[in-house]
């Protein structure tokens, strides 16, 4: 590539991080990976704050019958994700190809061995052939080894995260999931899983909001093609209280009360545009429907580049999913300057 034409290409990407706006003439409802597979820019959420599976089955349908054609799907969703899905597939309200399904690696089945088992013991459950997504939850894995011929004496050992993309590529080349990824890695571990793979992963999931925008990542993915998914991105304002030192959550900062007003939209939509702007796929967790569908027509409307740098200059202030039990693990992905809020 020529080097003007480079320099063009790394503008346009720090800019897009600063929050201007790459598209402006036409609004694209999802998102084309590295391998040509199409993904949703709004998906629904099935994790994070715990609800119960009635309700989690209630969202589910409500989504669908709104239009939504994006789950992820969360540990301890997948049986009932598949039942829902089974009935539309059964009924004819859909096909298996009109709905993109992302699930995810648990901690515990890491390993190059151990990935294939897993996808299809959630395959089973989600009723399922194969998935449109699938990532590695977490870098902090480890797998079970058998110290014994006893099962009960196991051991747990950490598994490197390449390894475990291998067995991540095995299941991408068994079509057993359209496109692989990770999700709660730092800049170092894409760098080391991109530099090793053979299959470069096709997205990343991070927590992103307005308040934790993570532009260095969305530099570096953008870059490299490998496609990025928001998870909380509201900021996760069910939570009895925001883990910032100015205990506010994105809903409630006043630069997007502003915005919702000036463009006679919803708080939460002014925060999932502005991501979905950044071309970032949002997965929104909500179980009220008049929610579900304010957040679905979230992408009906273009922010201005003007106010996409105004949202784009606020500091970032904290991470709401730290997940400290696993601080001691070699691949803990998130530094102390992230956790300082919380812990001072
Ligand atoms: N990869 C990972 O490690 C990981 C970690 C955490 C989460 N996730 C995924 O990300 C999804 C979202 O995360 P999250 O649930 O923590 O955060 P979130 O989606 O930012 O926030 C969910 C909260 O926002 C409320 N909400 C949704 N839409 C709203 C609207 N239009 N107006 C006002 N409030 C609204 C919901 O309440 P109502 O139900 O009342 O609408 C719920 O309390 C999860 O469901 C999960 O699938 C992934």
């Amino acid at each position: 590539m020529a080097l003007e034409k480079c320099s063009a290409v790394i503008a346009w990407v720090c800019s897009s991080a600063e929050g201007a706006s790459p598209r402006r003439d036409f609004i694209p409802t999802s998102i084309r990976m590295g391998n040509q597979v199409e993904m949703p820019f709004i998906g629904l959420g099935t994790g994070g704050i715990p609800s119960s599976e009635q309700k989690i089955e209630d969202a589910v349908r409500t989504a669908l019958d709104l239009g939504y054609t994006h789950i992820d799907v969360s540990a301890g969703s997948h049986a009932v994700v598949g039942k829902v899905l089974k009935e539309y597939f059964e009924t004819g309200k859909l096909t298996r190809k009109d709905v993109f399904i992302t699930s995810k690696l648990p901690c515990s089945s890491h390993g190059t061995d151990s990935v294939e088992n897993s996808l299809r013991t959630q395959l089973k459950h989600l009723q399922l052939s194969y998935v449109d997504m699938f990532l590695i939850n977490t870098p902090c894995g480890f797998r079970i080894r058998a110290a014994s011929n006893d099962l009960l004496a196991t051991e747990a050992v950490y598994a490197s995260i390449t390894d475990t993309w291998k067995g991540m590529e095995k299941v991408y080349n068994l079509k057993l999931t359209r496109a692989i990824g990770v999700s709660n890695f730092n800049v170092e571990q894409i760098q080391r899983i991109y530099s090793s793979a053979n299959v470069k992963p096709h997205n990343l999931q991070i927590e992103l909001h307005l308040h934790w925008p993570q532009k260095e990542m969305v530099v570096l993915c953008q870059s490299l093609n490998v496609s990025l998914t928001a998870f909380a991105p509201l900021g996760s304002p069910g939570r009895s209280q925001p883990f910032n030192e100015n205990k506010t959550f994105p809903i409630e900062d006043p630069l997007v009360l502003q915005l919702a007003e000036k463009y006679k939209k919803t708080p939460a939509q002014i925060l999932l545009r502005q991501l979905t702007q950044r071309d970032i796929v949002v997965i929104p967790k909500s179980t009220n429907a008049k929610h579900l569908q304010e957040n679905l027509e979230s992408l009906e409307f273009v922010i201005s580049d003007e106010d996409m740098k105004a949202m784009g200059k606020i500091k970032p202030r904290a991470r709401v999913y730290h997940y400290v039990h696993r601080k001691k693990h070699p691949e803990y992905p998130f530094c102390e300057l992230d956790d300082e809020y919380v812990w001072v």
